[in-house]
């Protein structure tokens, strides 16, 4: 996924820009530019790798217009160079796009044969010579819309014209786009995080809307030009600050403030009064739904596993997970009595969002989980579940699974209950467990030392194994990735109980297994799990939970104790040793920690 971000005001924009650019990093960054107008030139600098480089590359400071756009690059078509950079411009038109032109191909062959010369490999560049090429014959408002028609796929855009230069067009098609307000200027941008250092005060485009921003003016378009008006909404205004801090990285502040936003998930849906759990205006009653299908991407996808379990612990609802990308093409088996639920931080995953989007074909009961509450998984559902962890930054999710995880278990204990399917006591007990959880995982956090010296041994292994069964499982996945994704080093999370089915013969001297053996009602068949590996030589990380009973095994390499709880909450313990293991390995190897090579915070193409 790409940022984008544009200004129009009556003040040199280069330096906002830059900063603007600098914010919507976490978006990509791969390669970066800007391109202002001035003197009747569009004045164009790119550069591959972070946009430090675009600023030590060129003069910056002195890149004149009161008009401009910028970029930060996730590719999609054409490797990370300065060629393929975005802006891609033509004699009288610059153009920055985030998303993917399915007929890209096709149009670039009618333009070439028209006369026009491309540069780079982009499919963004197509856009640009379409604008150029409809330009030539129409008027503004109705090129754009001519433009608009002939591209297939997802676009967000931002573009400037030579003969024009007061405005900025904005356009939307499946990829997020905002716009907002200025004194004496106004703002195009991705997302609301790259426009809050700016305005509180935005408004976001609808699939098939344009705009046109002007420093004192801004109009919107449906996708057939005919003008249209637009709420301004006032941005959500986080507690959390969105800054580093004292901290080396975003992830490291991200995963220590987890007592705090785990805080604030418990006080915005336990209603301490009525010793309850409020789920505001659920639109349908519980008898109306008769299953439940979780879905999402990557670590969104392992709190949707980790869910499936709690619903089928206290509610007998028939409980369904997929995985975004796969359940977008299968062949669903609609019922109206199912109740879809979209797991996303960002609120603009692609897949998840055309998941979503074909269940709303289907006239489906949808509820977005999301942490970004103006975004458009979140606009588009027909019911919203935020959960409150202010901006996450680092693109290894570690804050927003422990707010989706506590938003999921507190639905699924709130359905038992509406269902009568958990004792009222036991209804009281688990709530009253959950408000503890905070300084649990806050003593959890703790624990630093032992992992910190385990991590270099799975920096230099091969690969390693994250192992758990039960409630444990869906840890040992999300382990395994942020090991993965973090410090490039192969992880393989796997169900315990399933090793002997072949994966064991991946054991050998030496190797590093995590596993998590929690003393819940697995506990007995996972050391057993764990026995088995040790056999074979495995360096296991044992991740348990306090006790006063000795672990009944030996030759254990390391064991790390998490705070005690019921067994239900103890996912949310043994995630924290995780967490910080691949931070560390990361660390040690200096790798990019908030930005880790080939990812995206939010991957809104396919
Ligand atoms: C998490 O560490 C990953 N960066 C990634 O798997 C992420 O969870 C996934 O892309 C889904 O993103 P979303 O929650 O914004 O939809």
């Amino acid at each position: 996924m790409c940022g984008i971000i544009g200004i129009s005001s009556d003040k040199p924009v280069s330096a906002s820009i830059i900063n603007s650019l600098k914010k919507l990093e976490y978006r990509g960054y791969d390669s970066a530019g800007i391109a202002t107008l001035s003197d009747g030139n569009i004045n164009e600098v790119k550069s591959k790798g972070r946009v430090s480089n675009l600023e030590r590359n060129f003069d910056i400071k002195n890149l004149k217009g009161n008009i401009g756009i910028g970029h930060v690059r996730w590719a999609t078509h054409g490797i990370p160079n300065s060629v393929n950079a975005h802006p891609h411009s033509s004699h009288n038109v610059s153009v920055v796009h985030n998303g993917i032109i399915e007929n890209s191909t096709i149009l670039k062959k009618d333009l070439i044969n028209k006369g026009h010369n491309f540069k780079s490999q982009t499919d963004t560049e197509v856009i640009v010579h379409l604008i150029t090429e409809n330009l030539k014959t129409t008027e503004l408002e109705e090129a754009i819309t001519k433009t608009l028609n002939q591209l297939q796929g997802s676009f967000a855009l931002g573009v400037v014209f030579k003969d024009i230069p007061d405005l900025i067009v904005g356009a939307r098609r499946g990829s997020p786009l905002a716009v907002g307000y200025g004194p004496n200027e106004n703002y195009l941008g991705s997302d609301s995080y790259a426009l809050k250092s700016m305005t509180n005060k935005i408004t976001y485009l609808n699939d098939s809307e344009f705009c046109i921003i002007k420093k004192n003016q801004i109009n919107f378009f449906n996708d057939k030009g005919k003008k249209i008006n637009k709420k301004i909404l006032e941005l959500s205004s986080n507690e959390l600050s969105s800054e580093k801090g004292d901290f080396k990285h975003f992830m490291a502040k991200e995963i220590e403030e987890q007592p705090t936003t785990v805080k604030t998930g418990i006080n915005e849906y336990i209603d301490n009064v009525n010793k309850d759990i409020n789920i505001f205006n659920f639109p349908w009653k519980i008898e109306e739904i008769k299953s439940i299908t979780l879905i999402g991407c990557g670590t969104a996808y392992h709190s949707c596993l980790m869910a499936k379990y709690w619903f089928e612990e206290f509610t007998s609802l028939d409980v369904n997970i997929d995985i975004a990308s796969e359940f977008r093409y299968r062949k669903i088996r609609f019922k109206k009595e199912s109740l879809y639920i979209f797991v996303s931080q960002s609120g603009e995953t692609a897949d998840t969002y055309a998941a979503l989007d074909l269940c709303k074909k289907n006239k489906m009961k949808t509820c977005a989980v999301v942490n970004v509450i103006e975004s458009s998984i979140a606009r588009d559902s027909n019911f919203v579940l935020p959960i409150h962890c202010g901006p996450e930054i680092g693109v290894a999710s570690t804050k927003a699974f422990l707010g989706q995880m506590l938003i999921l278990y507190i639905l699924a204990l709130k359905f038992g209950s509406l269902k009568n399917e958990i004792e009222k006591n036991n209804y009281q007990e688990k709530i009253n467990d959950l408000k503890n959880l905070p300084s649990l995982i806050e003593k959890t956090l703790l624990v630093d030392n032992d992992i910190q010296n385990a991590s270099s041994t799975f920096n230099d292994a091969k690969g390693s194994m994250f192992l758990g069964r039960g409630f444990s499982y869906p840890i040992a996945l999300e382990g395994a990735l942020k090991l993965k994704e973090l410090s490039y080093v192969h992880a393989e999370g796997y169900p315990a109980g399933e090793m002997k089915h072949g994966p064991l013969a991946l054991i050998e001297e030496g190797m590093p297994v995590v596993v998590l053996a929690p003393r819940d009602s697995y506990y007995k068949k996972t050391i057993s799990n764990m026995q088995e590996v040790i056999a074979r030589g495995a360096k296991v990380l044992l991740i348990t939970n306090k006790s006063k009973d000795e672990v009944i095994s030996e030759n254990i390499w390391e064991t790390i104790e998490v705070e005690n709880t019921n067994d239900d909450l103890l996912p949310f313990l043994l995630t924290i040793p995780l967490q910080k293991l691949a931070y560390y390995s990361a660390l040690k190897k200096g790798y990019d920690i908030d930005k880790p090579r080939n990812l995206a915070k939010s991957v809104t193409v396919e």
